[in-house]
């Protein structure tokens, strides 16, 4: 897989084919995204809600098997060897630019469980149809209490599991950083419920900054892909 993903890619000279996939993609992805937004404003709640949830299963999926294809090793995590380049703007601009794309990711991440399932809690189905109900929507205190309460169970199972299969304790850190931000999500619901409590307001507030999001991931890596492939291409630096 690993060779199949650096064989010549069919954008630019210089690009592999992981890294055109990855960046076409990404790009379908955003497009699909911002697409439902604008069904959105055009009141086509339903389809909205459909394209929404088709791009965001078929993202996790790709993000998932892609980072796991190359093992996390994208051609810009490989150091200054990957980048052709002059060393100030590797790190002055590249770094930044890269560390800013992979912020504003797994926020995107993060977010896009959370509006789904807001979506869902906000919308009523009136003659077959998602409509945002307005008015105040806010979880029961219990609920929040048992939502942390499993959450800790299957931190406590996976970490059992983890020490039966003698995993290493970075392994061990890895998921408990995933699931303290599962629980810091859900604790994030209670402090945006307090900001905004009505449902309908917080879907079109948040998602609206959630769209935004997605429009500065297509556009850092849509500068990451220039800089690596196109501005500064290994070739060039190594003649
Ligand atoms: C990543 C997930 C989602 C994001 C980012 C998102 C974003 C948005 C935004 C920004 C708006 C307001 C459009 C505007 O006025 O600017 C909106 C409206 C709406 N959303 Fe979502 N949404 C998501 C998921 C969902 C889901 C899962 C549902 C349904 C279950 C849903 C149902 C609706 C409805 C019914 C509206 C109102 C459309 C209208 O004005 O008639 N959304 N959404």
């Amino acid at each position: 897989m690993q060779e199949f993903l650096k064989k010549p890619g069919f954008m630019v000279q210089s690009g592999t084919l992981g890294a055109d996939l990855s960046y076409l993609l990404a790009v379908v992805f955003t497009v699909l995204f911002l697409v439902a937004w604008w069904m959105a404003k055009k009141g086509q709640g339903t389809r909205h809600h459909k394209l929404i949830f088709v791009s965001a299963v078929s993202m996790v999926v790709y993000f998932v098997a892609y980072y796991y294809a190359r093992s996390l090793g994208v051609l810009a995590l490989e150091g200054k060897e990957g980048f052709g380049g002059p060393p100030e703007v590797y790190t002055s601009v590249f770094l930044p630019v890269l560390y800013t794309h992979l912020t504003l990711v797994t926020l995107g991440l993060i977010m896009v469980p959370y509006m789904i399932l807001e979506g869902f809690r906000a919308c009523d189905k009136v003659n077959g149809d998602y409509v945002l109900k307005p008015g105040e929507l806010k979880a029961d205190p219990k609920k929040f209490t048992r939502i942390w309460l499993w959450i800790l169970g299957v931190w406590v199972v996976v970490e059992v599991l983890c020490l039966l299969a003698g995993k290493s304790w970075q392994a061990q850190l890895a998921y408990f950083l995933i699931i303290m931000t599962i629980a810091g999500v859900v604790g994030l619901e209670k402090l945006i419920e307090k900001w905004l409590p009505d449902g309908a307001q917080r879907h079109r507030i948040v998602g609206r900054g959630t769209m935004v999001l997605f429009a500065l991931i297509l556009c850092t890596s849509t500068a990451t892909y220039l800089m690596l492939y196109v501005i500064y291409p290994l070739k060039a630096a190594t003649g």
